[in-house]
Protein backbone atom coordinates (compact mmCIF):
# COMPACT_ATOMS: atom_id res chain seq x y z
CA UNK A 1 0.00 0.00 0.00
CA UNK A 2 1.54 3.54 -1.15
CA UNK A 3 0.18 6.02 2.14
CA UNK A 4 0.61 9.77 1.69
CA UNK A 5 0.81 11.59 5.04
CA UNK A 6 0.14 15.25 5.19
CA UNK A 7 1.14 16.99 8.75
CA UNK A 8 4.53 14.89 10.01
CA UNK A 9 5.38 17.02 12.12
CA UNK A 10 2.26 18.00 14.47
CA UNK A 11 1.21 16.38 17.49
CA UNK A 12 -1.04 13.57 15.35
CA UNK A 13 1.23 13.45 11.84
CA UNK A 14 4.02 12.34 14.08
CA UNK A 15 2.92 9.97 15.63
CA UNK A 16 1.79 8.66 12.26
CA UNK A 17 4.88 8.70 10.95
CA UNK A 18 6.14 5.99 13.29
CA UNK A 19 3.32 3.67 13.18
CA UNK A 20 2.27 3.93 9.18
CA UNK A 21 5.73 2.87 7.45
CA UNK A 22 3.98 -0.83 8.94
CA UNK A 23 1.74 -0.72 6.01
CA UNK A 24 4.21 -0.31 2.66
CA UNK A 25 5.53 2.49 1.37
CA UNK A 26 4.81 5.94 3.01
CA UNK A 27 5.68 9.20 1.28
CA UNK A 28 5.38 12.23 4.98
CA UNK A 29 4.85 15.80 3.53
CA UNK A 30 5.17 19.03 5.23
CA UNK A 31 4.76 22.86 4.94
CA UNK A 32 8.70 22.67 3.42
CA UNK A 33 7.68 19.94 0.93
CA UNK A 34 4.70 20.95 0.37
CA UNK A 35 2.51 24.57 1.49
CA UNK A 36 -0.94 23.45 1.85
CA UNK A 37 -1.93 27.15 0.86
CA UNK A 38 -0.68 26.34 -2.81
CA UNK A 39 -3.35 24.19 -3.97
CA UNK A 40 -2.42 23.45 -7.37
CA UNK A 41 0.71 21.36 -5.80
CA UNK A 42 -1.59 19.36 -3.69
CA UNK A 43 -2.94 18.10 -7.20
CA UNK A 44 -0.20 17.99 -8.90
CA UNK A 45 1.75 15.70 -5.81
CA UNK A 46 -1.40 13.42 -5.66
CA UNK A 47 -1.89 12.90 -9.36
CA UNK A 48 1.72 11.93 -9.62
CA UNK A 49 2.28 9.94 -6.37
CA UNK A 50 -1.49 8.15 -7.08
CA UNK A 51 -1.71 6.94 -3.25
CA UNK A 52 -3.43 4.52 -2.02
CA UNK A 53 -4.42 6.15 1.28
CA UNK A 54 -3.83 9.53 2.05
CA UNK A 55 -3.78 10.26 6.02
CA UNK A 56 -4.41 14.12 6.34
CA UNK A 57 -2.70 14.87 10.34
CA UNK A 58 -2.12 18.84 9.04
CA UNK A 59 -4.53 21.26 10.11
CA UNK A 60 -4.34 25.00 10.90
CA UNK A 61 -4.99 24.76 14.27
CA UNK A 62 -4.10 28.26 15.65
CA UNK A 63 -7.51 29.00 16.91
CA UNK A 64 -7.76 32.34 18.30
CA UNK A 65 -5.21 33.76 14.83
CA UNK A 66 -7.53 32.50 12.63
CA UNK A 67 -9.78 34.87 13.42
CA UNK A 68 -7.56 37.28 11.25
CA UNK A 69 -5.58 35.08 9.10
CA UNK A 70 -9.12 33.28 7.74
CA UNK A 71 -8.11 33.23 4.47
CA UNK A 72 -5.05 30.77 5.30
CA UNK A 73 -7.21 28.99 7.81
CA UNK A 74 -9.99 28.22 5.05
CA UNK A 75 -7.42 27.19 2.38
CA UNK A 76 -5.81 24.20 5.19
CA UNK A 77 -8.81 23.23 6.90
CA UNK A 78 -11.66 23.97 4.30
CA UNK A 79 -10.41 23.79 0.23
CA UNK A 80 -6.86 21.61 0.81
CA UNK A 81 -9.20 18.45 2.34
CA UNK A 82 -12.08 19.35 -0.50
CA UNK A 83 -9.43 18.73 -2.87
CA UNK A 84 -7.61 15.73 -1.20
CA UNK A 85 -11.18 14.38 -1.31
CA UNK A 86 -11.81 14.84 -4.81
CA UNK A 87 -8.46 13.38 -5.96
CA UNK A 88 -8.60 10.29 -3.62
CA UNK A 89 -12.60 9.68 -4.89
CA UNK A 90 -11.29 9.50 -8.68
CA UNK A 91 -8.11 7.27 -8.25
CA UNK A 92 -10.43 5.02 -5.94
CA UNK A 93 -8.10 5.81 -2.92
CA UNK A 94 -8.81 6.17 0.77
CA UNK A 95 -8.79 9.14 2.92
CA UNK A 96 -8.72 9.52 6.60
CA UNK A 97 -9.21 13.30 7.69
CA UNK A 98 -9.54 14.85 11.40
CA UNK A 99 -12.03 17.52 12.63
CA UNK A 100 -13.23 18.55 15.91
CA UNK A 101 -15.23 19.50 18.87
CA UNK A 102 -14.73 23.45 17.66
CA UNK A 103 -17.86 22.51 15.16
CA UNK A 104 -20.14 22.87 17.88
CA UNK A 105 -21.53 25.35 20.21
CA UNK A 106 -21.18 24.13 23.21
CA UNK A 107 -24.32 24.66 24.34
CA UNK A 108 -26.17 21.07 24.68
CA UNK A 109 -25.44 19.28 28.11
CA UNK A 110 -24.67 15.70 27.32
CA UNK A 111 -22.05 14.92 24.92
CA UNK A 112 -22.36 15.79 21.52
CA UNK A 113 -23.24 12.86 19.01
CA UNK A 114 -22.32 12.83 15.12
CA UNK A 115 -25.57 14.35 13.80
CA UNK A 116 -25.95 16.78 16.13
CA UNK A 117 -26.26 20.51 14.38
CA UNK A 118 -23.03 22.03 13.86
CA UNK A 119 -22.82 25.44 14.68
CA UNK A 120 -19.10 26.86 15.17
CA UNK A 121 -18.23 29.79 17.37
CA UNK A 122 -14.79 30.77 15.19
CA UNK A 123 -13.06 30.94 12.76
CA UNK A 124 -11.10 27.79 12.91
CA UNK A 125 -14.68 25.39 13.88
CA UNK A 126 -16.07 27.41 10.49
CA UNK A 127 -12.83 26.31 8.65
CA UNK A 128 -12.57 22.59 10.11
CA UNK A 129 -16.85 22.37 9.44
CA UNK A 130 -16.34 23.63 5.33
CA UNK A 131 -13.54 20.76 5.41
CA UNK A 132 -16.03 18.05 6.32
CA UNK A 133 -18.62 19.99 3.64
CA UNK A 134 -16.33 19.60 1.01
CA UNK A 135 -15.06 16.20 1.85
CA UNK A 136 -18.48 15.02 2.29
CA UNK A 137 -19.98 16.86 -1.00
CA UNK A 138 -16.75 14.96 -2.70
CA UNK A 139 -18.22 11.46 -2.17
CA UNK A 140 -15.32 8.69 -2.01
CA UNK A 141 -14.25 6.28 0.24
CA UNK A 142 -13.31 8.75 3.25
CA UNK A 143 -13.45 9.02 7.20
CA UNK A 144 -13.99 11.89 9.00
CA UNK A 145 -12.89 11.64 12.45
CA UNK A 146 -13.87 14.10 14.84
CA UNK A 147 -11.42 14.60 18.06
CA UNK A 148 -10.98 16.89 20.63
CA UNK A 149 -8.30 18.63 23.25
CA UNK A 150 -5.15 16.76 21.61
CA UNK A 151 -1.77 16.58 23.12
CA UNK A 152 1.41 15.02 22.99
CA UNK A 153 4.66 15.50 25.40
CA UNK A 154 6.35 16.91 22.44
CA UNK A 155 6.35 21.08 21.47
CA UNK A 156 3.42 23.10 23.00
CA UNK A 157 0.41 21.39 24.03
CA UNK A 158 -2.11 21.88 26.77
CA UNK A 159 0.39 19.20 28.96
CA UNK A 160 3.77 20.72 28.58
CA UNK A 161 2.26 23.94 29.29
CA UNK A 162 0.91 23.42 32.86
CA UNK A 163 3.99 21.29 33.61
CA UNK A 164 5.69 24.71 32.78
CA UNK A 165 3.24 26.90 34.83
CA UNK A 166 3.73 24.70 38.06
CA UNK A 167 7.44 25.42 37.73
CA UNK A 168 7.12 29.10 37.93
CA UNK A 169 3.98 29.90 40.20
CA UNK A 170 2.69 29.08 43.27
CA UNK A 171 -0.88 29.39 42.03
CA UNK A 172 -2.26 28.62 39.02
CA UNK A 173 -5.43 29.46 37.55
CA UNK A 174 -7.10 27.45 34.84
CA UNK A 175 -10.23 27.89 33.45
CA UNK A 176 -12.71 25.31 35.08
CA UNK A 177 -16.08 26.03 32.35
CA UNK A 178 -14.34 24.22 29.36
CA UNK A 179 -15.42 20.52 29.24
CA UNK A 180 -14.38 18.28 26.86
CA UNK A 181 -12.10 15.47 26.23
CA UNK A 182 -8.52 14.81 26.61
CA UNK A 183 -7.11 12.81 23.96
CA UNK A 184 -2.94 11.60 23.88
CA UNK A 185 -1.96 12.05 19.70
CA UNK A 186 -0.32 8.42 20.16
CA UNK A 187 -3.85 6.96 21.24
CA UNK A 188 -5.50 8.93 18.02
CA UNK A 189 -3.07 7.27 16.14
CA UNK A 190 -2.48 3.75 17.15
CA UNK A 191 -6.54 3.66 17.04
CA UNK A 192 -7.17 5.00 13.25
CA UNK A 193 -4.27 2.15 12.67
CA UNK A 194 -6.29 -0.60 14.03
CA UNK A 195 -8.86 0.55 11.36
CA UNK A 196 -6.02 -0.34 8.75
CA UNK A 197 -5.21 -3.31 10.52
CA UNK A 198 -8.53 -4.71 10.39
CA UNK A 199 -9.56 -4.37 6.78
CA UNK A 200 -6.47 -5.01 4.69
CA UNK A 201 -6.15 -5.97 1.97
CA UNK A 202 -9.70 -4.56 1.36
CA UNK A 203 -9.62 -1.07 3.06
CA UNK A 204 -11.03 1.08 0.38
CA UNK A 205 -14.55 -1.39 0.08
CA UNK A 206 -14.42 -1.51 4.07
CA UNK A 207 -13.86 2.35 4.43
CA UNK A 208 -16.60 3.37 1.14
CA UNK A 209 -19.07 1.43 3.36
CA UNK A 210 -18.69 3.22 6.00
CA UNK A 211 -17.53 6.48 5.20
CA UNK A 212 -19.14 9.21 7.44
CA UNK A 213 -18.35 11.43 10.05
CA UNK A 214 -17.35 9.70 13.13
CA UNK A 215 -16.41 11.05 17.24
CA UNK A 216 -12.95 9.85 18.20
CA UNK A 217 -11.26 10.82 20.95
CA UNK A 218 -10.34 9.92 24.67
CA UNK A 219 -12.80 8.24 26.92
CA UNK A 220 -14.50 10.41 29.23
CA UNK A 221 -14.84 14.10 29.42
CA UNK A 222 -13.52 16.71 32.43
CA UNK A 223 -12.79 20.28 32.40
CA UNK A 224 -9.59 22.50 31.59
CA UNK A 225 -8.91 22.66 35.91
CA UNK A 226 -9.87 19.14 36.12
CA UNK A 227 -7.34 18.13 33.65
CA UNK A 228 -4.57 20.17 34.82
CA UNK A 229 -5.27 18.87 38.09
CA UNK A 230 -4.23 15.25 36.78
CA UNK A 231 -1.51 16.53 35.11
CA UNK A 232 0.11 17.65 38.07
CA UNK A 233 -0.74 14.19 39.70
CA UNK A 234 0.87 12.11 37.38
CA UNK A 235 4.04 14.79 37.04
CA UNK A 236 7.12 12.45 37.35
CA UNK A 237 9.07 15.00 38.68
CA UNK A 238 6.28 16.42 41.38
CA UNK A 239 9.16 17.26 43.71
CA UNK A 240 10.13 20.34 41.17
CA UNK A 241 6.63 21.75 41.38
CA UNK A 242 6.53 25.38 42.90
CA UNK A 243 2.95 25.00 42.46
CA UNK A 244 0.88 25.00 45.86
CA UNK A 245 -2.82 26.19 44.80
CA UNK A 246 -4.46 25.27 41.49
CA UNK A 247 -7.95 27.48 40.73
CA UNK A 248 -10.83 26.74 38.49
CA UNK A 249 -11.76 30.19 37.42
CA UNK A 250 -14.27 30.90 34.77
CA UNK A 251 -13.72 31.74 30.73
CA UNK A 252 -14.82 34.93 31.51
CA UNK A 253 -11.26 35.88 33.20
CA UNK A 254 -9.11 34.98 30.02
CA UNK A 255 -10.96 36.55 27.37
CA UNK A 256 -9.50 35.29 23.81
CA UNK A 257 -9.90 36.57 20.40
CA UNK A 258 -11.67 33.74 19.29
CA UNK A 259 -15.14 32.08 21.79
CA UNK A 260 -14.83 28.73 22.79
CA UNK A 261 -17.35 26.13 22.89
CA UNK A 262 -18.21 25.28 27.12
CA UNK A 263 -19.78 21.83 27.19
CA UNK A 264 -17.94 20.20 23.69
CA UNK A 265 -17.52 16.73 24.68
CA UNK A 266 -17.82 14.16 21.89
CA UNK A 267 -19.99 11.15 22.40
CA UNK A 268 -17.85 8.35 20.74
CA UNK A 269 -20.23 5.65 20.86
CA UNK A 270 -20.43 5.17 16.80
CA UNK A 271 -16.83 4.56 16.39
CA UNK A 272 -17.12 1.99 18.66
CA UNK A 273 -20.24 0.86 17.53
CA UNK A 274 -19.08 0.63 13.72
CA UNK A 275 -15.41 -0.67 14.32
CA UNK A 276 -15.57 -2.02 18.05
CA UNK A 277 -12.62 -0.57 19.25
CA UNK A 278 -12.41 3.37 21.58
CA UNK A 279 -9.44 4.97 22.67
CA UNK A 280 -8.88 4.67 26.84
CA UNK A 281 -10.01 6.65 29.65
CA UNK A 282 -8.56 10.32 28.96
CA UNK A 283 -6.61 9.73 32.70
CA UNK A 284 -5.25 6.26 31.76
CA UNK A 285 -3.96 7.72 28.88
CA UNK A 286 -2.33 10.30 30.42
CA UNK A 287 -0.87 8.43 32.90
CA UNK A 288 0.59 6.36 30.09
CA UNK A 289 1.87 9.42 27.83
CA UNK A 290 3.04 11.07 31.12
CA UNK A 291 5.36 8.01 32.53
CA UNK A 292 7.35 7.24 29.22
N1 LIG B 1 -4.81 20.16 18.86
C1 LIG B 1 -6.06 20.01 19.28
O1 LIG B 1 -6.38 20.28 20.46
C2 LIG B 1 -7.12 19.49 18.35
C3 LIG B 1 -8.44 19.41 18.83
C4 LIG B 1 -9.44 18.92 17.97
C5 LIG B 1 -9.12 18.52 16.69
N2 LIG B 1 -7.84 18.62 16.25
C6 LIG B 1 -7.56 18.21 14.87
O2 LIG B 1 -6.68 17.09 14.92
C7 LIG B 1 -5.81 17.12 13.79
C8 LIG B 1 -4.37 17.03 14.27
O3 LIG B 1 -4.11 18.16 15.11
P1 LIG B 1 -2.67 18.38 15.79
O4 LIG B 1 -2.90 18.91 17.15
O5 LIG B 1 -1.80 17.20 15.57
O6 LIG B 1 -2.15 19.61 14.89
P2 LIG B 1 -0.73 20.33 14.95
O7 LIG B 1 0.14 19.70 15.97
O8 LIG B 1 -0.99 21.80 15.01
O9 LIG B 1 -0.10 19.97 13.53
C9 LIG B 1 -0.63 20.50 12.37
C10 LIG B 1 0.29 20.12 11.21
O10 LIG B 1 -0.20 20.79 10.04
C11 LIG B 1 0.89 21.37 9.36
N3 LIG B 1 0.53 22.54 8.59
C12 LIG B 1 -0.07 23.68 9.04
N4 LIG B 1 -0.14 24.58 8.05
C13 LIG B 1 0.40 23.99 6.94
C14 LIG B 1 0.60 24.40 5.62
N5 LIG B 1 0.27 25.62 5.19
N6 LIG B 1 1.18 23.54 4.76
C15 LIG B 1 1.58 22.31 5.16
N7 LIG B 1 1.42 21.86 6.41
C16 LIG B 1 0.84 22.70 7.29
C17 LIG B 1 1.86 21.76 10.45
O11 LIG B 1 3.12 21.97 9.90
P3 LIG B 1 4.28 22.78 10.68
O12 LIG B 1 4.83 21.76 11.64
O13 LIG B 1 5.20 23.20 9.62
O14 LIG B 1 3.58 23.92 11.36
C18 LIG B 1 1.76 20.57 11.38
O15 LIG B 1 2.60 19.54 10.96
C19 LIG B 1 -6.16 18.40 13.02
O16 LIG B 1 -7.08 18.10 12.02
C20 LIG B 1 -6.84 19.27 14.07
O17 LIG B 1 -7.73 20.20 13.49
C21 LIG B 1 -6.83 19.08 17.05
Amino acid sequence: MKIVLFGKNGQLGWEFQRILPLWGEIICLDREELDLCNLHEIQDILKELKPDLVVNASAYTEVDQAETETDKAMKINALAPGLMAEITRKSDAVLIHYSTDYVFDGRINRPYKEDDSTNPLNMYGKSKSAGEENIKQAGGAYLILRTSWVYSMRGNSFVNKVLGWARKNETLRIVGDQISNPTWSRALAETTNLILAEYQPNLFEAIRERRGVYHLAGSGYASRYEWAKQILACDPNRTEQWVRTLEPVSSDEFPTPAARPLFSALDCSKFEKTFHFSLPDWKESLQAAMSE
